[in-house]
This record gives structure tokens, C-alpha cells and sequence, in this order.
């Protein structure tokens, strides 16, 4: 039987913290951590995604604004915007919710971000920061895992890690942080060979590739611990599935993560965590 990690009691309990230090920041700074949100077009994912970033800004104590465009908007008025944003000593954090359409070129958007207010930690400044182990901003989700894996003493140094996915937000920086902890770390992807032997070897298996169920219980070794960071609509049952098929496979594991209940929480309680830490810096710098 696993013990399943809950990532709604572990951010409740962050986000508590949190808020207790926004009020005494306050008094001291006169004013509120602000986070700016772009958003672009009517995605439902991305809709509720932020109306869920809102909510936890609000219930902490970060003043939270949207900006919200047609999918139409064009290139340079996002990129005015972030300008603007970036100048404004008002503003400490800047988050483009993601994806964006095709004709708005998401690199180009991101590299204007200002790298002291990317609370995401897209930005080539951060993403090269935690190669290089400089002090930056840790992406959201990545953050969020070890976390949770701290939140129960799972031991990372020694051992084996397995990270299926490999991507810019996820996989590749999760794989970095594992590694500075002292994990052996294998990245797995769509081309690997011999997959389930691999994940099979795994004492720590991240599945974050985003595909709903793909890790089943042949995968996994006995008393793993696995974290799911996949957040997929079950075509079954049109209920949120994550990138394991839970039920077959927590009776293997030591630890296991749900989803929904699982890294989500943690994605947005660290985004309010680096607003809070990007509001701090500014005030230092000045
Ligand atoms: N879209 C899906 N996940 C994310 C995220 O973590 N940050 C942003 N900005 N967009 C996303």
C-alpha cells in the first residue's frame, strides 16, 4: 500500500506560512506582492488554470492581476505590455500563461520578461541560473515536487531517478534539481528503448510526458516512490487522469502522488512562493 502524498494539505500548509509573512511584509513595505497574468485567448485549460491562480493569490494576499486578450491580439502589443510591466516597480512577478497561438512566438515573448519578475522560471536567465547552480527563480512545478518528496523524508541522494518526459517547464529541470540533490538521474522519453526496464529500476519515478495512464504497475519496482505530474482528461470517464494508472499501480509503491490532489496544488503554491520571493528581492535591490 502507498502512502499517497497530498499536495493540497502540503500547499495549505505552505500557503499559510505564506500569508502569515505577506502581513508582516506588508507593514514593512507598505504594500502587497503584485503578480501580472497575460492571457490570450479562450482556452479552457488555460481559463481555469488562472481563475486557479487568482484564487490562490487573492487567499494569501498577493493583489493579482489579469490581463486577458482576444486570440487575435498581435505580437507587439503582449510584447508592449511585458515592457510596460517589466518598468513598472509596482509589479513584482510576470506570468504569460501558456500555450499561446501560433502567430505570437513564445520564446520571443518570454525572453522579454524581465528575469528578476519571471516567476515562472522560463526565462533563459533563470533556466541557466539552475544549470549553473546560480541564485534565480525555480520553475513552479520542478519546485513543487521536491517538495513533496522533502515533505516526507524520501531520501534523494544515492538514489536511482527516473524522469519520463523531457520537457523545457518540466522534465529537464526536474532532472537538474534531482541531480543537485545527489539522485542518479535517467531522463526517459518517446524515442527511449526498453522503457519499462528502465522505470522499473527507479526508487523516485517522475512521469511527466502527458500521456493519461502510460505508467502501469509493470513499470514500477516494489516500494518506488512515484510522483505523477500529468494532468490529462480520461476519455473514458472524462474525469482528471494523471500520466499513471493509480489504481493498478499504489499498491506497488512506497509513496505515490494523485491527481487532482497531487503536484497541481504545489505548481501554484510555489508560483505564489516566487512572487513572494521576487516582491522581497525587489525591495532589496532598492
Ligand atoms: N501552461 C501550462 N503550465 C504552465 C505553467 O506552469 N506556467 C505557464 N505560464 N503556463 C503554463
Amino acid at each position: 500500500m502507498g502512502i499517497v502524498i497530498s499536495g493540497t494539505k502540503l500547499a495549505s500548509i505552505r500557503k499559510e506560512r505564506l500569508k502569515e509573512a505577506i502581513i508582516e511584509a506588508k507593514m514593512k513595505y507598505d504594500r502587497a506582492p503584485k503578480l501580472a497574468v497575460i492571457l490570450v485567448g479562450n482556452d479552457v485549460g488555460s481559463l481555469s488554470y488562472v481563475k486557479g491562480k487568482e484564487k490562490a493569490a487573492l487567499e494569501v494576499g498577493i493583489d493579482i492581476t489579469t490581463y486577458h486578450y482576444n486570440d487575435d491580439v498581435s505580437e507587439k502589443e503582449i510584447e508592449d505590455k511585458i515592457i510596460s510591466l517589466n518598468y513598472d516597480n509596482k509589479v513584482d512577478g510576470i506570468l504569460v500563461q501558456l500555450p499561446l497561438p501560433n502567430h505570437i512566438k513564445q520564446d520571443k515573448i518570454i525572453d522579454l520578461i524581465s528575469p528578476l519578475k519571471d516567476v515562472d522560471g522560463f526565462h533563459p536567465y533563470n533556466v541557466a541560473s539552475l544549470y549553473l547552480k546560480h541564485e534565480g527563480i525555480l520553475p513552479c512545478t520542478p519546485k513543487g515536487v521536491i517538495a513533496l518528496l522533502d515533505s516526507k523524508n524520501i531520501q534523494i541522494e544515492g538514489k536511482r531517478a527516473v524522469v519520463v518526459g523531457r520537457s523545457n517547464i518540466v522534465g529537464m529541470p526536474l532532472a537538474k534539481m534531482l541531480l543537485d540533490r545527489n539522485a542518479t538521474v535517467t531522463i526517459c522519453h518517446s524515442k527511449t528503448k526498453n522503457l519499462e526496464q528502465i522505470t522499473s529500476e527507479a526508487d523516485i519515478l517522475i512521469a511527466c510526458l502527458g500521456k493519461p495512464k502510460f505508467i502501469k504497475e509493470y513499470m514500477v519496482k516494489e516500494g518506488a516512490t512515484v510522483i505523477d505530474v500529468g494532468i490529462n482528461r480520461d476519455k473514458e470517464t472524462n474525469k482528471l487522469c494523471g500520466d499513471v494508472d493509480f489504481i493498478n499501480v499504489e499498491p506497488k509503491t512506497s509513496y505515490i502522488t494523485k491527481v487532482p490532489g497531487g503536484v497541481g496544488p504545489m505548481t501554484i503554491c510555489c508560483l505564489l512562493e516566487n512572487t513572494y520571493i521576487a516582491y522581497l528581492n525587489q525591495f532589496k535591490r532598492s
